[in-house]
């Protein structure tokens, strides 16, 4: 083999081998990973931790955990309306969407905007001693105007 056909070789499979490497990358970074981001099965926290009159915000799963009565109920953020990120308001003691200016009581439910129906659910589970949340599974919220089911009225405060 003559100098000139040895370098062509030798670019050529260094240009292969840099490809490689970049899309190796590429892909290690962009892959999901396994059981978690939203859409998959999220662990969060034990179950004692979910209390019961206030919510706990789990970014991972885009949730509010609350407890209603004995059930853990976890909460989507996005807003039934347009899809902006409902927030909790602690003063107030409820959901309010800072979009519209619809408000959700602690289970979710609508008490007043354009929201047409209360924050959709995620369903969960407890396993090995957490509450895993399907970010796969929404269950829709009840349509605006439905009763409430938890007599919590609002507070005074307001976020
Ligand atoms: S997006 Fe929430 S009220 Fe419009």
């Amino acid at each position: 083999m003559d100098r000139r056909r040895f370098l062509s070789v030798g670019w050529k499979l260094g240009a292969v081998a840099i490809g490689c490497a970049g899309a190796w990358t590429s892909w290690d970074l962009l892959r999901p990973l396994p059981g978690s981001g939203l859409g998959g099965l999220i662990k969060t926290v034990p179950p004692d931790e979910v209390p019961a009159h206030t919510t706990i915000y789990v970014r991972s799963a885009q949730t509010y955990l609350t407890r209603i009565e004995d059930e853990i109920v976890a909460l989507w953020q996005k807003c039934p309306h347009l899809g902006c990120r409902v927030a909790w308001c602690e003063g107030s003691g409820e959901f309010e969407c800072p979009c519209h200016g619809s408000t959700f009581n602690r289970a979710g439910e609508v008490r007043s905007g354009p929201a047409p129906r209360g924050m959709d659910r995620f369903v969960v589970a407890e396993t090995d001693g957490v509450i895993q949340v399907d970010t796969g599974t929404v269950v829709r919220g009840q349509p605006a105007g439905s009763p409430e089911s938890i007599d919590e009225p609002p507070r005074d405060g307001s976020c």
